[in-house]
Formats: structure tokens, sequence, C-alpha cells
């Protein structure tokens, strides 16, 4: 598939069917994660494929119940390694680094025919503690895979005169 054909097609998963994926397919997605850009290549990252049923059912309850931690085949912490770096244009890196290796994970998923929902509603500490997470470290979203047949409605863009612009702003 064309890759806008997948960024087309790609929407958040309102639920999943629930299902294991395969696990070569889980490796995969994580590769895709591990190849994605990062400041100064720096890939400060870390990510946790949980998988192990009982482990889902404890991080839903920390997703304030979200079914689809549940029903998801793989649930990815993508957890950063390092909070302080900031870039040469003064910015914190790691909200854009985890950001990148969580959008590549999600493209993949969606060419291996998942469907993915990106979290950020979870209590961290409740997080952290059940996948050992060092206190320092942070755990900047969760990234729910697996079988889907429903999607989010199409959530329509903004028009691109509204977005993009040449040479000004
Ligand atoms: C940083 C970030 C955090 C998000 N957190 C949540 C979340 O906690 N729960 C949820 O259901 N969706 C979450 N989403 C999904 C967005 O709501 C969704 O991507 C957006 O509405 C566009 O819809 P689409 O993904 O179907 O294109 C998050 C997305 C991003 C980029």
């Amino acid at each position: 598939m064309d890759i806008l054909d997948v960024i087309r097609s790609r929407s958040t998963a309102k639920s999943f069917t629930g299902g294991s994926i395969n696990s070569q397919v889980i490796d995969r997605i994580l590769e895709a994660g591990r190849l994605a850009p990062s400041a100064k290549n720096r890939q400060a990252w870390r990510f946790i494929a949980v998988r192990r049923e009982e482990l889902k059912k404890i991080l839903s309850e920390a997703c304030y119940g979200d079914q689809r931690l549940i029903d998801a085949g793989c649930v990815i912490a993508v957890c950063t390694t390092n909070i302080q770096y900031k870039m040469p244009n003064g910015q914190l890196s790691y909200p854009l680094d985890m950001a990148f290796a969580a959008s590549f994970m999600m493209l993949q998923a969606e060419h291996e025919g998942l469907g993915s929902s990106l979290l950020a509603t979870y209590d961290e500490r409740s997080v952290k503690d059940l996948l050992t997470v060092p206190h320092a470290m942070r755990v900047v979203m969760l990234l729910a895979v697996g079988n889907s047949s429903e999607k989010q409605d199409y959530i329509d863009r903004l028009p691109k005169e509204r977005v993009i612009s040449y040479d000004h702003w």
C-alpha cells in the first residue's frame, strides 16, 4: 500500500474484537518504532509490549476501565529514558521523539491490517508501578494494537487553506 493510503485509512480504533496478534507482527510494529527518528538520534526510549491478559486487565484499571486495553492484542507503553534533553531550539525532545516512535508503530499496525488507539488517559504512577518503570522515567503514551472492526467515525481535518501556507504564515 502507498504510504499516503496507509495514513488515510488509519483512524483510532473505537474497540477491539479480542484475539492475540502474531508475535512476528508485533516484532515488526516494534521495529518500526525502533527505526523512528529522534533528536540527535539519542533514541532515549523504551517500548514495553504488554500481551499478558492479566497485565492488560490491570493496565485497563490504570486507564480508568478502558475496555480497549483488555481487548487489544498488545499494548505498547511508549516510555522515555530521559526527560531533560533539550534541542538547540530550546524545546524538550522527548514528547516529539515518543510521538514519532508511536506514529511509526501506528502506521505499521495499520499496514498489518490491525487497529490501533493512542491513549494518554491513564494514571501514570499506576502504569509505572505495574510495568516496573523507574520513577525518573515517564510513560509518555500507550498504544493499544489489535484486531478491530470498529474505527472511530472519521474525524474530518481542517481544510488545507487553514493549515498550510507557502512562504508566509
Ligand atoms: C497525544 C495524543 C493523545 C491521545 N490520547 C487519547 C486518549 O487518551 N484516549 C483516546 O481515546 N484517544 C486519544 N487520542 C486519539 C485522538 O483523540 C485521535 O487521534 C484524534 O481524535 C483524531 O482521530 P483519528 O485518530 O481517528 O484520526 C490521542 C491522540 C494523541 C495524538
